[in-house]
């Protein structure tokens, strides 16, 4: 059986997302390939997988170290939605992979706003990137990446040991590449159907990485010391300062300390 049909017969009739299922052993981002097949028109729930990226792609332009082992998947999504949900979205995809790992008896915590932590070090990047129409301004699409490390990374850079984490090395667990995507684009599939009943508010907030944390937050463009103390419907993280005063601060306006 071919990648694509193993994962397949994972997922069941109504699962919307992995319908279609491109496989390449290496390519430089699938999050790359997916805007440019998005931009050309593939369908709903399309979905590439890789087994390694020679240039994977890591928010703020960074890049995402994606060596054999690690699971890379981008998938393209049409919804009925607008720009505004797409913090949602992005932490949908992180409650999937939460909810996935949670099937291996595997307790992840959720950084805000969309990283899995195991044990303190980062086991997961999600990168959610829009393509709008050029006239309306309209979210025409979107492709949410999802890279997971897995296996040991004997080739891990000196400067990501303290950092980075995988599977392997915190759990002993040997996780089946295509049986973890299968459980993600499951649970992805549910969250993203269920958006407006927030049943991923749950997940994300119960399981949060972030929740109880001293933060910096650039507020009115001076850095305030602040506690993270929850979530807005949308994702927004609330913040609460010395003065027990409240803001809602959005992604890039805030930091952990210890970064
Ligand atoms: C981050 O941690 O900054 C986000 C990393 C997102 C990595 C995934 S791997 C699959 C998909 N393809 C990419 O090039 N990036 C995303």
């Amino acid at each position: 059986m071919t990648v694509p049909e193993t994962i397949q017969k994972l997922l069941p009739e109504c699962c919307g997302i992995g319908k279609q299922i491109l496989y390449f052993q290496e390519i430089d981002s699938t999050n790359r390939l997916a805007k440019e097949l998005a931009a050309q028109g593939a369908v709903h729930g399309t979905v590439l997988l890789a087994d390694r990226q020679s240039a994977g792609r890591g928010r703020l332009g960074k890049t995402f170290h994606s060596p054999i082992g690690g699971l890379y998947l981008s998938a393209i999504l049409r919804p009925n939605f607008t720009a505004a949900d797409m913090m949602s979205v992005t932490a949908c995809a992180a409650a999937a992979v939460y909810s996935a790992l949670e099937e291996y008896g595997i307790s992840a915590k959720i950084k805000w706003v969309n990283d899995l932590f195991l044990h303190d070090r980062k086991i997961c990047g999600i990168l959610c990137e829009g393509g709008f129409h050029p006239q309306s301004g309209k979210l025409d699409y979107l492709v949410i990446g999802i890279g997971l490390n897995l296996q040991k990374d004997a080739f891990l850079p000196q400067e990501l040991h303290n950092i980075v984490t995988d599977i392997e090395t915190e759990t002993g667990l040997k996780i089946d590449r295509n049986d973890a995507a299968a459980a993600i684009l499951r649970h992805l599939d549910r969250y993203i159907k269920e958006i407006h009943d927030k049943t991923f508010l749950r997940v994300y907030t119960e399981n949060s990485y972030t929740l109880g944390k001293r933060v910096i937050v650039t507020h009115h463009g001076v850095e305030r010391e602040a506690l993270a103390v929850g979530y807005t419907q949308d994702c927004g993280l609330i913040v609460r300062f010395s003065d027990n005063s409240e803001d809602v601060v959005t992604t890039g306006t805030a930091r952990f300390i210890s970064e």
